[in-house]
């Protein structure tokens, strides 16, 4: 996600959240002009602060790379016995109830490469100040919980620096001495330091706008390298549907009247909300059908999404301290994917999802690297900005819309924002919004307390849930037993959580069964448990044949679940059940059970095969009528990574998991050869290239058959690839082709690569691409590959 550089001059000091104190002072307005030249930048600050505390001096956080020249309190310069200067803090000896503080300072932002602050790269002055990056542009109470008003002057040289750019609406331009001009930008929105931005260079920018649900424009740019002028299109389309779509189902419209999006080449993370103002790494922004993949097409959708969504959730309201980062994170990580899930399709997005939590953040939660939601403590905070504080953190809001649904969610969303807008709040502030909207809607439990349920932000571990059933025929009844265990990274007192289990009974023909429990009816489609004990047991009435139960349908709570299904019973689950997640779930149940089997033959010195079963599944999903949507289809035709499977093991042995994998991979390929092939074929997109999901999924489905057949290296798969490398019009389809022949180790990867290499080599977005293929390759030569790259 992102790889921040370590601050080496901190000494390691651990901030914990129980030590939070509100701010001693509050800063409502903030001035800033910043004269950039070539050798420095000059930053004038004019703060109008106020002490709201019993404290004596004002402590701003501050340095070490700023030179401060000038100080003075309400306009008097001080003196030497007034301020004190450490390396890190600026300290104002005991100043006025109210005052305004000006200081100038000097800063070297072309030496900066942390990216932290103010930087230039590719002559582009450009900020990033999240989290604690506003310290190195001006001395500042650098956290969150100061919301202040804005106004930004910025002046450079005219013709280098054309565009300059800052928060809010542009209110004054104009040139000056010396071809010298100057912006000024006035943000109205009360704003945390961080999201503070300022960009200055010679940019191109591609203008659009966007009506708002209340008649507003809104006018959007995309300022861009001049090359790159042409490859913002995609990314402006993403703005205008992620401003429509929030508009729709969160019902929140967009606040200024101008929205600008800059994209750069170096930045340390993909993007960054700065209010009205976001920065993206361009490989977020930019896509052509040439440059990029499908794969890149959709990132962009859902991480302009994403940035925008902060809009509400992150700038209006924004986090009390650090600690409270899965606030904004979270929250926006469910409103970006639930973005894409209604934008595209719902169940593939969520096969993704789960894909990506359970082989990334499930391991992190069972490592050295565990850690809950919201820690209870950081030396480092760029170090959390973590798959759990952001995907786990997103799995938490989404069992709260599973167990409140739809309406009562958007309920809590309203109070929230109501309550809290303009504020820095707590993960607790937003659950009391929800649980307020819970007990105020009809369908709620009485009293409906979300108190067990936060236990889910404050404590790490994947929790397991291990569900046994029985029948009964002669009562006609069913019963589930259900035992939590937390996660082995809960810690010694670790507690029991509230996780919402959502399920439904299937019969032996795959209809879903009337549930009734305790006298209660529930819609057959499915109900949620609400399981909060160590063990507890649910008897269904009414249940005349044993039946097969979905489990955990939608993944409705990030944990292991544990049951065991046979394989009969898995295979009918793949055939039939509604819930398309569970039916996913259940192929990739089938392939684990049996490459698990074949990795412990491995070790065991027996010859290991590819279960029979394992290839009739695969020819069964492959014959052209199984399911009508190409994506779904790739999904169930894909075996559990490496990772996932490593994760199942107690002892993880790499190599007899990556030779049983390719075991299977080469056995699918050479026993389905005909039908990889005619899938390969009909599921070819028509030119010129179009990116859509529909379209996108033919090709990964296409291309996976690919990689199938390559794996059993036919001369013909051989033949297929390079082919496809020539004809390609776009990068999906080359890059695939270019992968497939690369991993596999065939003696053509040289020339294929260096025609590449060759083709691509200005454009820097590929070769990142170039590289990437080579680095991964899982071949023995990877790392002296790597070395030679790296000259
Ligand atoms: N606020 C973050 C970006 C950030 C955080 C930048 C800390 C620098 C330091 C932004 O909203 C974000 O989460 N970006 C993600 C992409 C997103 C789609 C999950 C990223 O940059 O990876
Ligand atoms: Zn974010």
């Amino acid at each position: 996600m992102k790889y921040l550089p370590k601050d080496m001059n901190k000494k390691p000091k651990t901030t914990f959240l129980h030590d939070y104190q509100p701010p001693p002072f509050t800063i409502n307005k903030v001035n800033l002009h910043f004269k950039l030249e070539e050798e420095y930048t000059t930053v004038r600050a004019e703060l109008s602060l106020r002490r709201c505390s019993n404290s004596r001096d004002l402590i701003l956080n501050g340095g070490p790379d700023l030179k401060l020249l000038t100080i003075a309190l309400d306009k008097r310069p001080l003196t030497a016995e007034e301020y004190s200067l450490e390396p890190s803090q600026l300290i104002i000896k005991n100043p006025p109830q109210e005052f305004i503080l000006q200081t100038t300072v000097r800063i070297k932002p072309h030496e900066n490469t942390a990216l932290e602050g103010l930087y230039r790269s590719n002559s582009i002055f450009c900020s990033q100040c999240e989290a604690e990056g506003f310290r190195k542009i001006t001395y500042f109470l650098d956290r969150p919980d100061i919301m202040s008003i804005y106004t930004t002057t910025i002046e450079a040289h005219s013709d280098r620096y054309p565009v300059l750019l800052s928060n809010g609406n542009l209110i004054e331009k104009g040139s000056l001495d010396n071809g010298r001009h100057f912006a000024r930008w006035h943000d109205p929105f009360p704003k945390p330091c961080y999201i503070f931005a300022l960009v200055a260079g010679d940019l191109a920018v591609l203008t659009d706008s966007f009506t708002t649900k209340s008649g507003r424009s809104v006018e959007l740019q995309i300022y861009s390298e001049h090359h790159n002028a042409d490859k913002c299109g995609h990314a402006m389309r993403a703005l205008q549907k992620a401003m429509a779509w929030d508009e729709k189902r969160f019902n929140l419209e967009y606040d200024l009247d101008l929205y600008m999006i800059v994209a750069v080449d170096d930045f340390n993370a993909g993007a960054m909300e700065n209010k009205g103002l976001n920065i993206f790494n361009s490989k977020y922004i930019l896509a052509r059908p040439q440059t990029a993949t499908d794969q890149d097409y959709e990132g962009i959708e859902s991480v302009v999404g994403h940035e925008y969504f902060h809009n509400w959730t992150g700038d209006r309201v924004t986090c009390r301290d650090w600690f409270q980062l899965s606030l904004k994170e979270g929250l926006t990580v469910f409103r970006d994917q639930e973005f894409t899930a209604d934008t595209s399709s719902r169940a593939i997005k969520r096969i993704n999802d789960v894909t990506a939590l359970r082989n990334l953040q499930f391991p992190e939660d069972a490592g050295p690297m565990a850690h809950p939601v919201r820690p209870a403590s950081y030396v480092e905070i760029n170090n959390f900005y973590t798959l759990t504080v952001y995907e786990k953190g997103a799995e938490v809001i989404r069992m709260l819309h599973t167990m409140l649904g739809e309406e009562t969610f958007q309920a809590g969303m309203r109070i929230y924002i109501a309550r809290h807008d303009g504020q820095a709040v707590t993960t607790e502030d937003f659950v009391q919004a929800m649980e307020d909207a819970w007990n105020q809607s009809a369908a709620a439990p009485v009293p409906a307390s979300l108190e067990q349920f936060k236990i889910w932000y404050d404590q790490a571990g994947t929790p397991r849930l291990y569900i046994n059933s029985s029948h009964d025929p002669d009562a006609g009844t069913f019963t589930l037993t259900v035992r939590q265990e937390p996660g082995p990274m809960a810690g010694s007192a670790a507690r029991l959580s509230h996780i919402p289990l959502r399920l439904a009974l299937l019969d032996r023909q795959g209809n879903e069964l009337n549930l009734k429990l305790k006298g209660r009816e529930y819609p057959a489609s499915g109900m949620i448990l609400h399981i909060k004990k160590a063990t507890e047991s649910f008897t269904f009435s009414d249940i005349k044949e044993a039946p097969i139960p979905s489990l955990l349908r939608g993944f409705s709570a990030p944990v292991e679940l544990k049951y065991d299904y046979s394989r009969d019973d898995l295979r009918f689950l793949l055939r039939h059940d509604q819930d398309p997640f569970n039916r996913w779930e259940a192929g990739q149940r089938l392939m684990t059970a049996s490459l698990l089997a074949q990795i412990n033959n491995f070790q065991a010195g027996i010859e290991p095969q590819a279960e029979e079963d394992i290839i009739d599944i695969f020819r069964t999903i492959l014959t052209p009528d199984f399911h009508p949507d190409a994506t779904f289809k790739a999904q169930l035709l894909t075996l559990p990574s490496e990772d996932y499977l490593s994760a199942q093991m107690q002892e993880i042995d790499v190599e007899a998991i990556h030779s049983i994998r390719e075991l299977y991979r080469r056995a699918i390929g050479r026993r389905l050869e005909s039908l990889l092939l005619t899938t390969y074929r009909d599921n070819t997109p028509p030119r010129p290239y179009t990116y859509n999901p529909e379209s996108a999924g033919r090709r990964r489905l296409k291309n996976l058959c690919l990689s199938y057949l390559m794996a059993a290296r036919t001369d013909k798969a051989v033949a297929l690839c390079l082919r496809q490398l020539d004809e390609a019009d776009n990068m999906s389809d080359e890059l695939s082709a270019l992968t497939t022949l690369t991993h596999a180790g065939c003696p053509e990867r040289e020339a294929v690569l260096a025609i590449f290499f060759e083709k691509w080599q200005h454009e820097t977005l590929v070769m990142d691409k170039w590289f990437a293929i080579q680095a991964t390759a899982p071949l023995t030569t990877t790392l002296e590959r790597v070395k030679e790259l790296m000259k």
